[in-house]
């Protein structure tokens, strides 16, 4: 059974390989060290057949954000600046790429917004694309990019709410 847990030592970071050289170097050298300082979380997919294999992770932490820069108007004349989560880093092994854990991986991070914001208060969840590529990979589960950065994606808490309430 395929399962997403917080990131800990037992973890094997040195096996991962998602192709992408400053993925794997946050997860085998700065991801636990965040994590330790509160500086942010990572979540890594488990299959119980290997728990110590990470099939993929991503990290997630929070942000503030300028209303002005938001793709939605209602927001425009909100406080600033308002509280956001931000997925900052998503990647799958590269032996287990186009499976769908990317997506599962995505769904988790919403969930998790989902959270926070009934806890804390969040307008939104941002995304870092690393590339256009990975920005049209976003897009697909309908995040907006942001104008005056095409590599900046966003979802409103609304949206993210509405998909789990289907
Ligand atoms: C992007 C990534 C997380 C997607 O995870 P995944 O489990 O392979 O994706 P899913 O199975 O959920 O979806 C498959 C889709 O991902 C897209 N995809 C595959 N490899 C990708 C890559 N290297 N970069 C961006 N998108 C990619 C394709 O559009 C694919 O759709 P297709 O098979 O219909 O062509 C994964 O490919 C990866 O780790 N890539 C390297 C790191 C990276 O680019 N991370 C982006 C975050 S900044």
């Amino acid at each position: 059974m395929l399962r997403v847990k917080r990131l800990n030592k037992n973890h094997d970071r040195k096996g991962f390989d998602c192709g992408d050289k400053h993925l794997n170097e946050f997860l085998q050298k700065h991801a636990r060290q965040h994590a330790q300082r509160n500086i942010s979380r990572t979540f890594v997919l488990i299959d119980d057949d290997a728990p110590q294999a990470i099939v993929g992770y991503y990290r997630l932490t929070v942000c503030e954000v300028v209303p002005g820069n938001i793709p939605d108007p209602r927001l425009h004349n909100y406080p600033n600046p308002l509280p956001a989560s931000k997925l900052a880093r998503l990647a799958v092994n590269m032996q287990k790429q186009r499976r769908g854990f990317g997506e599962l991986l995505l769904i988790d991070a919403m969930q998790r917004s989902m959270s926070i914001a009934e806890n804390a208060g969040l307008v939104g969840m941002f995304v870092d694309a690393k590339d256009e590529r990975a920005a049209a990979y976003y897009s697909r589960y309908g995040l907006i990019p942001l104008e005056n950065n095409r590599l900046q994606l966003y979802l409103p808490i609304s949206t993210i709410r509405q998909t789990f309430e289907m």
